[in-house]
């Protein structure tokens, strides 16, 4: 169980609304969303849509939501839809594009660093007779490459080759403004070559709920018909939008603050014994690092009891995300703790 005043490094998505995101929920005006009249909604849709460069947007519950979504509108039934190989869309969405589409993922290598090569999704188009390639999905930045931030060049190539195939381009962007952040670009930029894209209010921007899928207005129109048969229409959802739009407007900037913090745990940490870890590998707000010579599962356990919390990807290789809920100060302690429990936790036996 988590400790009430642990430091909690599980992810980004552990974040409690500050008191002002309190008070824009406390003083939403609200409709009825499904019926197309929650103004504040309809606000936050509007901001999401220009904030990414794209024509409309749709706010749904989750950033799972919005990639089923955006799946079921691209493709059809026996169509295929390209990720990455280490995609959240693969690995962490219940499967939901093959179990309610019927739609094929297709899986292309990333590179440990998240990066995928034009070559080989030009390779993984299927040809004339096959099923259809429909959709190459890319995912910025990548979560379980040690939350990597890909240039801009680097997508439009891969955009370059979806489109001369005849398929359309969705970025997974649950945390595009990271990206933008690390690279020093704005968001609408990183993603001008994609068709839709989708991102989280609910990670790194601070908001309890939601996420947005955005891209041309006509296909936003079929996108909402979509989300109403999948459960996503909400009705007074302006309470959490208002949670949403706050943090659009006050929370981006401040997540370079993260990314110092993840940089400051990385550095403070590298080195220690058992720790492989590369801080120059360090783009974002995630520390990803390998436990060598000691049993991972066995120092998570002992970290919490120590009073910090991170997930496991693997039973040997740790992820740490910094958030708006963590301080510079609080990092220096978790690095005090972390080097305690380092020392402490037995050597595993050799096998
Ligand atoms: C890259 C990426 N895409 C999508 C999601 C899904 O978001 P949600 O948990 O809101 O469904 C996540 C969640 O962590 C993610 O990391």
């Amino acid at each position: 169980m988590p400790q009430v005043h642990a430091i909690d490094l599980r992810s980004d998505t552990v974040t409690r609304p500050t008191e002002a995101m309190r008070q824009a929920i406390a003083a939403a005006e609200v409709g009825d969303d499904v019926l197309g009249d929650d103004p504040t909604v309809l606000a936050l849709e509007r901001a999401a849509a220009a904030r990414i460069g794209k024509e409309a947007a749709l706010y749904v519950p989750s950033g799972t939501m919005a990639n089923l979504v955006a799946l079921l509108t691209h493709c059809g039934r026996g169509d295929e839809a390209i990720v990455g190989s280490e995609a959240h869309i693969l690995h962490h969405e219940g499967a939901g594009a093959p179990a309610l589409g019927g739609i094929s993922l297709r899986a292309v290598p990333n590179d440990a660093r998240g990066r995928i090569a034009p070559a080989d999704v030009r390779a993984a188009f299927r040809p004339a007779g096959a099923p259809r390639t429909a959709l190459v999905c890319l995912e910025n930045t990548q979560n379980r490459c040690g939350g990597a931030a890909i240039p801009e060049r680097e997508m439009r190539a891969l955009a370059d080759v979806a489109h001369a195939g005849g398929a359309a381009v969705h970025v997974d962007g649950a945390r595009i403004f990271n990206a933008a952040v690390a690279l020093e670009t704005d968001a609408a930029t990183l993603v001008a070559s994609a068709d839709s894209v989708s991102f989280c209010f609910s990670k790194g921007l601070g908001a309890p709920v939601g996420s947005v899928l955005t891209g041309p207005r006509a296909f936003i129109d079929r996108a909402r018909l979509i989300r109403r048969q999948v459960g996503g229409g909400m009705r007074q959802a302006g309470i959490i939008a208002a949670a949403a739009l706050y943090a659009l407007e006050h929370h981006v900037d401040r997540l370079a603050d993260d990314h110092a913090n993840a940089r400051r745990l990385a550095a403070g940490i590298a080195g220690a014994p058992h720790v492989r870890l590369d801080p120059q590998g360090v783009d974002s707000n995630m520390v990803f690092f390998e436990l060598d010579g000691i049993d991972g599962p066995g120092f998570r356990t002992r970290l919490a009891e120590a009073g910090v919390l991170c997930s496991g990807m693997a039973p040997q290789r740790m992820r740490m995300v910094t958030h708006l809920d963590v301080t510079a100060e609080q990092i220096d302690t978790a690095i005090e703790r972390i080097r305690t429990v380092l020392a402490a936790v037995p050597a595993a036996r050799a096998s």
